[in-house]
């Protein structure tokens, strides 16, 4: 598996990266769209090992990407532990109110998501990757707290300040749940795993290092003892000046960089890990030459250091997929 290759060994033998999109699967898909009629929900998808299966192998079919991503979501960890949780359509995820104490991890909540994993592992190319993932603690914690989505996290943020032993013990539960919950998504076929910390970007300094760093380095320590095979990427979303130090403490064998990171500080960050990123979606959702401009300067600044070809962030709904046909055929193209 080409992509295990560069995660462990640091190179592609033929200078070309392999390429996934963080929401590969999704709205943008006509095929999606068609399942999703007929799940009725969200969660209802994601609990379905078999729609979920399908879902996650829909874009595999139609750009023949390096990777799959198996289709959930980052809160179903919360939901496992027993906090309320719904998406409501055309506002996002809603979860009930927070309650520390009555939180208890319910492992078989997730044999859904291990059964889509092992029947999506028994389908897939053998050349191709299958990923499992987790939300980080912080910001699976940002939900759990404010009970949906927000810009400034203004409340999560506050109680951690103001309550740091209670918050303390929040994150513990979640990290050892998802621990737990990784290493077995690795065990029903998961190849390598990204721990997305989408609000990373939202924490001072010290701030950082507590909720964001330290999570990060105990879920990476245990997956690493336990399954010593398994490339792990993580994705500090907006970490900025700080994701070197991230890179250094957390040690991922990649490291996922959103779209603000620019070229030369992507290729420093070569130095340290892997990296993955960082085309802009709105890139992929113009297409043309813009498109094919913003992939060139990636290919021209990465592709001799380690490299994964990926987004900065989700393809966003509106993409017309045959922009990411454009994508992977140039991408693939690019030295020949
Ligand atoms: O990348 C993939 O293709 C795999 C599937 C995946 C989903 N969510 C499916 C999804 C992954 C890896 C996630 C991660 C996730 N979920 C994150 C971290 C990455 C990021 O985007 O920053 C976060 C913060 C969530 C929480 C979440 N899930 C929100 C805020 C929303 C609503 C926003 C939206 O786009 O609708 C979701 C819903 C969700 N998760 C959808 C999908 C395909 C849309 C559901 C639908 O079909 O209506």
């Amino acid at each position: 598996m080409k992509i295990i290759d560069v995660l462990k060994k640091s190179v592609s033998e033929d200078g070309i990266p392999p390429i996934w999109l963080m929401r590969q699967a999704g709205r943008y898909l006509p095929e999606y769209r068609e399942l999703r009629a007929t799940a009725g929900d969200f969660l209802s998808l994601c609990y379905n090992p078999d729609w979920a299966s399908e879902v996650t192998l829909q874009p595999i079919r139609r750009f023949d990407l390096d990777a799959a991503i198996i289709f959930s979501d980052i809160l179903v960890i919360p939901h496992a532990l027993g906090q309320h949780l719904e998406f409501v359509k055309g506002e996002g995820p809603k979860l009930g109110v927070l309650d520390l104490a009555k939180l208890k991890f319910d492992p078989n909540h997730l044999t859904p998501v291990y059964e889509a994993l092992s029947k999506t592992r028994a389908a897939l190319d053998p050349q191709k990757a299958l990923i499992g993932f987790i939300g980080a603690p912080w910001t699976v914690a940002c939900y759990m707290v404010e009970g949906q989505g927000s810009k400034t996290w203004d409340k999560v943020r506050l109680l951690a300040a103001q309550k740091p032993d209670y918050f303390q013990a929040l994150i513990d539960t979640v990290t050892e749940a998802s621990i737990d919950y990784l290493s077995n998504q690795i065990k029903a076929g998961a190849n390598m795993v990204q721990i997305f910390d989408s609000w990373a970007g939202v924490l001072s300094e010290e701030a950082f290092e507590k909720w964001s760093i330290k999570p990060a380095q105990k879920i990476v320590s245990a997956i690493r003892q336990k399954h010593p095979e398994t490339p792990i990427i993580a994705f500090p979303r907006g970490a900025g000046a700080k994701t070197a130090q991230y890179a250094k403490s957390v040690k991922p064998d990649g490291v996922s960089l959103d779209t603000s990171v620019p070229m030369d500080q992507a290729a420093e960050l070569q130095k340290l890990c892997v990296v993955q990123g960082n085309l802009d979606p709105v890139s992929l959702l113009t297409g043309g030459d813009v498109l094919d401009r913003e992939i060139d300067r990636r290919m021209e600044n990465l592709s001799k250091g380690p490299y994964i070809f990926n987004l900065g962030h989700g393809v966003i709904k509106e993409t017309p997929p045959e922009h990411v046909a454009q994508l992977v055929k140039r991408v693939r193209a690019y030295h020949g």
